[in-house]
């Protein structure tokens, strides 16, 4: 038979059923080794609350100062994060973060998807009385804004708007805001810096620390 009718070619049922056979297994077993390959990614992306690594970076005492004796409108938490680049070696970033004061019950009625399901957080949402969240839009990583008047969140660059404790409400992002995990930690007020991916209804994770 030549080439190409070869390759037109079925087969008996026997070796069809053979065939079909092996492209299930190699499924199968594709599926097993993902699922081997995720489980710990996913565990080990995430510092424990009692680690001193330096995934956690720290308030200042003024910040953390300020952030604790906050109380009814969402706070602008600024900090530094160690950055190691290959150009340039170690640097430190100022970056910010906003905190919102909440208790588990209210962040669990208000974001049921952060406890349950794909997108159940790996770490405590809510801790020393507050929620903190990424200041990244969600939607294509714009840095958003509280809005006192309005009493939201609101994204300048296409219109996505958050309620207080980080509900998508409306615009085009696909999520609400992202929790990062915070702890008190031998007497400071530690955070850790996650970066998510933008413009995915999933919380994916693109760096840690
Ligand atoms: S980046 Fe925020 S709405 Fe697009």
């Amino acid at each position: 038979m030549a080439h190409a009718e070869a390759y037109k070619d079925p087969g008996t049922p026997d070796e069809q059923s053979r065939r079909t056979f092996m492209a299930n297994a190699v499924i199968a077993l594709g599926g097993v080794i993902g699922l081997g390959i995720a489980v710990p990614l996913v565990a080990s992306l995430f510092p424990a609350a009692g680690a001193s690594n330096d995934q956690w970076s720290s308030l200042s005492p003024d910040e953390a100062d300020a952030f604790k004796k906050a109380t009814n409108q969402p706070v602008r938490i600024t900090f530094h994060v160690h950055e190691e680049n290959g150009y340039l070696g170690g640097a430190d970033l100022d970056e910010f973060v906003w905190g919102v004061k909440a208790t588990e019950d209210q962040l669990k009625a208000e974001r049921p998807e952060l406890y349950t399901g794909d997108d159940k957080l790996p770490y405590p949402a809510v801790n020393m009385g507050f929620v903190i969240f990424s200041p990244i839009c969600p939607h294509l990583g714009c840095k958003y804004a509280w809005n006192q008047q309005q009493n939201k969140f609101l994204c300048p660059c296409h219109g996505s708007v958050y309620s207080e404790l980080g509900k998508h409400e409306a615009g085009p992002a696909l999520r609400g805001l992202d929790p990062l995990p915070l702890r008190e930690y031998q007497g400071k007020v530690q955070i850790t810096w996650i970066e998510y991916k933008f413009n995915s209804p999933q919380l994916i994770v693109q760096k840690v620390g």
